[in-house]
C-alpha cells in the first residue's frame, strides 16, 4: 500500500483521542479540546437559518462570501485597527485550522526552518512537517512563556536564510499568555527588512483580559498573516469558519491552494460568521462571553495556586497553564 511518507510519520491528534477516551464519561467536565461552553447566539443561528431557507444553497466565491469578507474588513478596523481589502487580502477557511494549513503549505519549502516558541499548539508541529518545514522551537519556559527579541536573533544568527517563517500564537494556546505592543514592536525591528514570513494565530485576539488586543500586523504589515475566526471568540467552534488576512503578495498563493483543497465554505455557516462579525449585537455577544471567562480565570487561578499549582497569570485565551505540584503524581496522563 503506498502511503505518503510524511503522512505515514505523523501522529494520530493526541488531543482528540483523549477526547475520544473520555467522551463516553458521564458526569464530568470535559477539558480536553479547546471548546467553549457557551451557544450560539439566537441572531446568529437566525442568520445560517434564513441562508438556508432562502436557497443560499450554491458555490460561493472561493474566498468566501461577500458579505463575509466585508465583515472581516469592518471587524479588523473596527477591533485592531488593521485595514485588508476585501477582494485580495482576506480568505474565509474552514477554521483557523484551515488558515494553518494553507499558510504553511503555501510558504514554506522542503528543509525551511519555521520558528515556533514552545510550548505550543499541537497541531503546528505535524502541519510544518507536512509542509516539507523543520521545526525550530524555541524555549520560552524561562521569559515568562514570550518570545524573547534576543532568542529570535539567536534563531536567525544560527539558521540564517533557512529560518523563512516564524509562527507565533497570542493569546497563547496552551498557556494563556500575550505580548503587550512594546514587545511585538521589539520582535518586529529585528524581522523588519529579513525575508521572514510572520504567521500570527489570532484566534483568541478576542479574548484578551487585561490590555487591548495588539497584533504584529500592525509593525510588520508586508510580512505579516494573521489567522482568525469565529469558534472561540463567538463560540461557533463547529460552524468551521476562519479566515486570514495579509497583504495580497502573500495571500495570493494562499488562495489558490485553498482553492484546490476546499472550494469554498459553507454558505449557511458563512453567512452566520457575517451576523457574528458583522453586527453590533455580534460585538456584545463576544465581550459577553470575554468577562464571563476573565470571572473564571480570575476564581480558578488563585484557587488552584492556593492548592500548590504554578501558573503563569493568562492574560488571554481560556487555558490555565498549571505545573503538577511536586507532591503528586508527575505523569500528566495519570494525574487525578
Ligand atoms: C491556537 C489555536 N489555533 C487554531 C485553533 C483551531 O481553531 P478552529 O477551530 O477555528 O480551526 C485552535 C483551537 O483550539 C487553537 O487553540
Amino acid at each position: 500500500m503506498g502511503v505518503n511518507k510524511r503522512v505515514a510519520a505523523i501522529e494520530p491528534n493526541a488531543i482528540r483521542a483523549f477526547d475520544d477516551q473520555t467522551s463516553g464519561v458521564t458526569d464530568i467536565l470535559k477539558l480536553t479540546l479547546g471548546e467553549p461552553d457557551f451557544s450560539v447566539p439566537q441572531h446568529v443561528k437566525q442568520a445560517a437559518i434564513d441562508s438556508i431557507n432562502s436557497d443560499d444553497s450554491h458555490y460561493a466565491p472561493s474566498k468566501g462570501s461577500v458579505a463575509l469578507r466585508k465583515a472581516i474588513r469592518h471587524f479588523m478596523i473596527d477591533r485592531y485597527d488593521l485595514s485588508y481589502d476585501a477582494e485580495s487580502e482576506i480568505i474565509v477557511t474552514l477554521g483557523a485550522t484551515e488558515g494553518i494549513y494553507d499558510t504553511l503549505t503555501a510558504f514554506v519549502n522542503d528543509g525551511d526552518k519555521v520558528l515556533l516558541p514552545a510550548p505550543n499548539f499541537s497541531m503546528y508541529d505535524p502541519t510544518i512537517a507536512l509542509a516539507g518545514g523543520e521545526v525550530v522551537y524555541v524555549d520560552t519556559s524561562k521569559s515568562d512563556f514570550l518570545l524573547t527579541p534576543a532568542q529570535l536573533q539567536a534563531a536567525i544568527d544560527e539558521y540564517g536564510d533557512k529560518l523563512t517563517t516564524v509562527l507565533l500564537n497570542y493569546p497563547s494556546n496552551p498557556t494563556g499568555i500575550t505580548y503587550t505592543a512594546e514587545q511585538l514592536a521589539a520582535l518586529a525591528e529585528i524581522l523588519q527588512g529579513t525575508d521572514i514570513t510572520v504567521i500570527a494565530d489570532e484566534i483568541y485576539a478576542e479574548l484578551t483580559y487585561d490590555a487591548p488586543h495588539y497584533s504584529i500586523a500592525k509593525f510588520l504589515p508586508s510580512q505579516t498573516v494573521i489567522l482568525n475566526g469565529v469558534s472561540k471568540s463567538h463560540a461557533m467552534t463547529g460552524y468551521r469558519i476562519g479566515f486570514i488576512v495579509g497583504p495580497k503578495e502573500l495571500l495570493a498563493p494562499v488562495a489558490t491552494l485553498h482553492q484546490f483543497t476546499v472550494t469554498s465554505a459553507s454558505n449557511p455557516a458563512m453567512a452566520a460568521a457575517a451576523e457574528a462579525l458583522g453586527s453590533a449585537q455580534g460585538k456584545l455577544d463576544s465581550k459577553g462571553m470575554r468577562e464571563a471567562y476573565r470571572e473564571r480565570r480570575d476564581y480558578l487561578v488563585p484557587a488552584l495556586r492556593q492548592l500548590g499549582f504554578e501558573i503563569p497569570q493568562p492574560t488571554g485565551a481560556f487555558y490555565v497553564f498549571a505545573k503538577l505540584p511536586a507532591n503528586v503524581n508527575q505523569d500528566d496522563y495519570e494525574f487525578g
